[in-house]
């Protein structure tokens, strides 16, 4: 705390608690677009306000992504917490493994010494198969588990990174650069107004279902963020922001 005070970095917190209309802002010092531990200084704060939530027999949802499997890295056996469960928000999203939210969600149960459930999907699914899919009576099973978390954990990407790196089809990279899209989250695609420009079909959460959360953590970090967090803030469905001083004061520009 000292240091933060010195550092100035509790004032951008209360200015962008307020801009965003957030209940709650954490700005690590130091921009992870350029330091790598700052990214892990982000996943050590996500897992202090977890803590600080959670109660016994709870459910967290995690998305994947490289800031999320940074919360899985920090977290910490949760010694108040007792027999908490772990699910993935959706499903793997044309991710690499690395990137998934099932290996993500997994690493942070067993450090957190919770239990943990899977979904097994392929995806983006055909409306055919999605349709199927979400019959299976042990993809409902799992898909209820993670409809009723307590806390969501999610990351937000730069929408054109995002794309690229989950292999996107050329038709669907289109669609997205065609509508300007500058962020992402859920595997939903943002225009800097925050309407969804596309949306990958998958299990899970879909954004509709944040509204019945009280408790959505979006952790999201680097000045080249910035535009991609701005975008996601506009529709306002997380109510937590963990962040770094990077991506705090370009967000704050022209304040
Ligand atoms: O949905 C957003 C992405 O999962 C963010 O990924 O943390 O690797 O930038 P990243």
């Amino acid at each position: 705390e000292f240091i933060k005070e010195l550092k100035g970095v509790t004032k951008i917190e209360e200015q962008l608690k307020h801009k965003l209309n957030l209940h709650h802002v954490v700005v690590v010092p130091g921009n992870s677009d350029e330091l790598s531990w700052v990214k892990q200084e982000m996943g050590k704060a996500c897992v202090r306000y977890m803590k600080q939530e959670l109660k016994s027999n709870e459910t967290i949802a995690v998305t994947g992504g490289g800031t999320i499997a940074a919360v899985a890295e920090m977290m910490t056996p949760l010694e108040k917490a007792r027999n908490c469960l772990f699910v993935p928000a959706r499903g793997g999203l044309g991710e690499q493994l690395e990137n998934q939210a099932n290996t993500i969600c997994a690493e942070m149960a067993k450090k957190a010494n919770g239990n943990y459930r899977l979904l097994y999907v392929p995806d983006p699914l055909s409306e055919e198969s999605y349709q199927s899919i979400i019959g299976e009576p042990s993809v409902k099973e799992v898909l209820e588990l993670i409809r009723g978390a307590n806390i969501i954990v999610h990351g937000i990407g730069d929408a054109i990174t995002m794309a690229e790196r989950r292999k996107t089809p050329s038709d669907v990279m289109e669609t997205i650069q065609n509508g300007n899209a500058v962020g992402e989250a859920f595997g939903y695609y943002f225009n800097q107004q925050g309407d969804i420009v596309h949306k990958v079909r998958t299990v899970g959460i879909q954004l509709e279902d944040l509204q019945h959360t009280n408790c959505v953590i979006a952790v999201a970090g680097g000045r080249s963020k910035a535009q991609a967090i701005s975008s996601y803030f506009q529709q306002a469905q997380s109510n937590v922001l963990i962040t770094d001083e990077g991506a705090a004061k370009e967000l704050l520009k022209g304040n």
